[in-house]
């Protein structure tokens, strides 16, 4: 059973999985759909202990992670921010994760800096999941941005080989963009369009990845034209608190406000429209807008 591989090991990057493991790990989502939605009950995580340590500001990935393990009868054990942790006393992240690693069973971290999951997970007993890793990555917020993307597709009856994805906004400092350009890289004949203003491009890195494994790379630095005609739209927030001066340009980087009326005169009917959230709701923001909000091309939530 292909599950197998993921048996006990720390998930760091979205390239430690193949197609094979991503359809068994969608078989077992699939079947624990029901628990997730209170329908059903299981307690198969009974006397499992999950460490939460989010040092940087989260809502729906730490949330998420206790929903999910509390609901399987797993308990969660928590830290959040640097400033209520032993960081603050100077302490190694490798010296926290090794300690933790003795109090849970397996420890989700997000931390501001790239390295510290890596040093966490080569100091911890247990396995480590990536929570977001600064501008890094943030590998499970992929798994489900792929699967949204295969339910989406899979009820149009579509393939996602051959698909034309617009990936728009914070290109640079968007993990979950990061991430999900290497997960689609698994299928084929891709073409990526990368719509970002000129200064907040994505890192050659990723287009490497996504252009080794035979897929097409468009750059737009124009939101119109990079939407135009895609059949998945993944909007992003521009990352304020990582962007450090880079914000500053931001006002010369174009209009990256996506509304309704540029969804309907870019975008065909069956494209799938997401957002990993969380999405910039303030006034001027460039960002997807809430005017869209009854589009029905938004994928759903749930
Ligand atoms: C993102 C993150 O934290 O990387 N959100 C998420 O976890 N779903 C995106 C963001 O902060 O803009």
């Amino acid at each position: 059973m292909m599950m197998n591989a993921l048996h006990r090991q720390h998930i760091l990057s979205s390239d430690q999985f193949e197609l094979e493991t991503l359809d068994a790990l969608y078989s077992t989502a699939d079947m624990l759909r029901p628990v997730a939605l209170g329908r059903q009950y299981t307690r198969i995580l009974e006397g499992a202990v999950l460490a939460s340590l989010f040092f940087e500001a989260s809502t729906r990935t730490r949330l998420s992670f206790d929903a999910a393990f509390m609901r399987l009868g797993g308990a969660v054990s928590h830290t959040t921010g640097v400033e209520f942790s032993s960081l603050m006393k100077g302490e190694s992240i490798a010296d926290t994760a090794r300690v933790i690693s003795g109090y849970a069973d397996v420890m989700v971290i997000r931390h501001e800096q790239e390295n510290v999951i890596h040093e966490s997970a080569k100091a911890s007993l247990v396995p480590v999941i990536n929570g977001g890793n600064g501008a890094g990555e943030h590998p499970t917020q992929s798994l489900l941005d792929l699967y949204t993307i295969r339910s989406e597709f899979a009820k149009q009856d579509r393939m996602i080989n051959g698909a034309r994805i617009a990936l728009v906004g914070d290109l640079k400092y968007g993990r979950t963009i990061h991430s999900l350009i290497k997960l689609l890289s698994l299928y084929q004949n891709l073409t990526f369009v990368c719509t970002s203003p000129s200064h907040l491009v994505c890192p050659q890195h990723y287009i490497d990845i996504a252009e080794n494994a035979g897929h097409r790379i468009e750059v737009h630095h124009d939101l119109c034209t990079g939407i135009t005609g895609c059949d998945v739209l993944y909007a992003t927030r521009v990352q304020g608190e990582r962007a450090g001066g880079d914000i500053l340009n931001l006002e010369d980087g174009g209009d990256f406000c996506l509304t309704q009326a540029k969804l309907n005169a870019h975008c065909p009917a069956h494209c799938v429209v997401m957002h990993p959230l969380p999405r910039d709701s303030r006034l001027g923001a460039q960002d997807l807008s809430s005017d869209a909000d009854q589009d029905p091309r938004l994928a759903p939530p749930v």
